[in-house]
């Protein structure tokens, strides 16, 4: 504990009458570890031996893994789990995804797996997709909110591997983000949310598929897709058949009812702020429509804020920079708020519009390149919280593949505020 910690803790007492203020969270000292993932076993595991360790003691542990990083604690333990849902600010009836390393271990966790479940793991385990079962009672209430069904997930990186090895039990393990915020694909995300909050975290680089794994519940019949991620409907169906998706998922990715109170412009589509996740401070729109009316629109938004005094962020594609070049220059830097500070873009492509106070434009990457659109996603939405941006103006993707679970994540995070910009798209 610092002094001022101290300090503050003393104060609280003398005003509580008590010799210790229990109340006041106490910081934890958060060790950092950087490994490479490419390491061999060996090695891996005598750098990670401490963080098992940590497990072992209901501590809780960043980690890589494919998809994001997850925090985690021992699926066995609920003095540690508790841990993971202070540190996260996560409401307790979210059930966590149990990951293990062995597809045996299934059979001592759940009651039954239907053939469906056998073929999806021989498929895609391990890898990003999380399945539900029926639980068996050696699994905590608290992992499960108190229901009687499962989560698991098999994991594709050594370094989440070698650590549920270390901690001699499956691991429970959320993204490791604070509750609403954006997932972290990089060691410095969980670093800005969870520093003092948590034991240790495991820097093992970025995650290579950079949105969390696909949820589907094979308790039903068919199974119903709940979360779109890295694994698409179609690469699943094509092993066990056609699946369902769940009611909401469409709710989302539609938005509804309109919202009047509102700064966005004309027919937003907004249930407000109840499906907000993976939200930037700055407000999120997204546009849909044909590509060039909704550039246009782009342009006549990010004026109408600019005149207005408020900066706005843009999220567009590779194909469409030149269209955001021509008015505001050459848009060549990979980190936002860098490509702003550098004098608000000004000069640097000359004969462009000396516009004052002008856009953070980011790119997810190429239309011809989906996979590394949703691995560039989050870490996109996290560099606008260092900018002055107010606004992000998202035009939306092709809602296709991978690009159906990019917009999952994008229309939580515009709390599902959507710009129809010609109604033949309305669907
Ligand atoms: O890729 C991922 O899945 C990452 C990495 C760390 O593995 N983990 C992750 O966990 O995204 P989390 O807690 O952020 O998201 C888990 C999702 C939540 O939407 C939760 O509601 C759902 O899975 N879930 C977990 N158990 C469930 C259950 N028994 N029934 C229905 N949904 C469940
Ligand atoms: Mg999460």
């Amino acid at each position: 504990m610092d002094d001022r910690n101290r300090e503050q803790k003393k104060q609280n007492s003398i005003i509580q009458g008590t010799s210790e203020a229990a109340h006041i969270p106490e910081k934890i000292p958060t060790v950092v570890t950087t490994v490479d993932p490419r390491s061999n076993e060996e090695d891996l595991l005598s750098a990670l031996y401490p963080f098992g360790q940590m497990i072992k003691k209901s501590g809780v542990v960043a980690f890589p893994t494919e998809t994001v990083y997850g925090l985690g604690a021992s699926a066995l333990d609920p003095k540690g789990i508790e841990k993971i849902f202070i540190a996260k600010g996560r409401p307790s009836d979210n059930p966590l995804i149990v990951h293990i390393t062995r597809t045996e271990e299934v059979f001592d966790l759940v009651e039954s797996v239907p053939e469906k479940g056998i073929q999806l793991m021989k498929a895609f385990w391990p890898g990003p997709l999380t399945m539900i079962f029926k639980k068996r009672k050696i699994i905590p209430d608290i992992v499960t909110a108190g229901g009687d069904t499962v989560a698991l997930r098999m994991p594709d990186h050594p370094v989440a591997k070698a650590l549920i090895e270390l901690s001699g039990v499956p691991l429970v393990a959320p993204s490791a983000n604070a509750s609403g915020k954006p997932s972290p694909t990089m060691a410095r995300h969980v670093w800005e949310d969870l520093e003092g909050k948590i034991h240790g975290i495991i820097d093992g680089g970025s995650c290579a598929v950079g949105i969390e794994s696909t949820v589907i519940d094979m308790t039903e019949e068919p199974p119903v897709l709940l979360r779109p991620g890295g694994i698409t409907q179609r690469m699943i169906q094509a092993v066990i058949g056609p699946i369902e998706r769940d009611d909401q998922l469409d709710e989302i990715d539609r938005g509804n009812s309109g919202d009047e109170k509102s700064e966005l412009p004309g027919k937003v589509r907004s249930p407000g702020m109840k499906y907000t996740h993976y939200a930037p401070r700055a407000k999120v729109l997204i546009l849909r429509g044909k590509r060039k009316k909704v550039i246009e629109k782009v342009l006549e938004l990010e004026k109408t804020y600019r005149e207005s005094g408020k900066k706005v962020g843009i999220i567009t594609v590779d194909e469409n920079l030149k269209e955001y070049e021509k008015l505001y220059g050459e848009i060549r830097d990979q980190a936002c708020h860098q490509a702003c500070d550098i004098k608000e873009n000004k000069g640097l492509s000359p004969g462009a519009e000396d516009v004052s106070n002008s856009p953070c434009i980011r790119s997810l990457g190429s239309e011809k390149e989906v996979e590394k659109m949703a691995a560039n996603l989050f870490a996109i939405l996290r560099d606008f919280d260092q900018t002055e941006v107010k606004i992000i103006l998202a035009e939306a993707l092709e809602d296709r593949e991978m690009g159906y679970a990019i917009m999952n994540r994008l229309s939580k995070a515009a709390g599902q505020n959507i710009l129809y910009v010609d109604e033949e798209d309305r669907s």
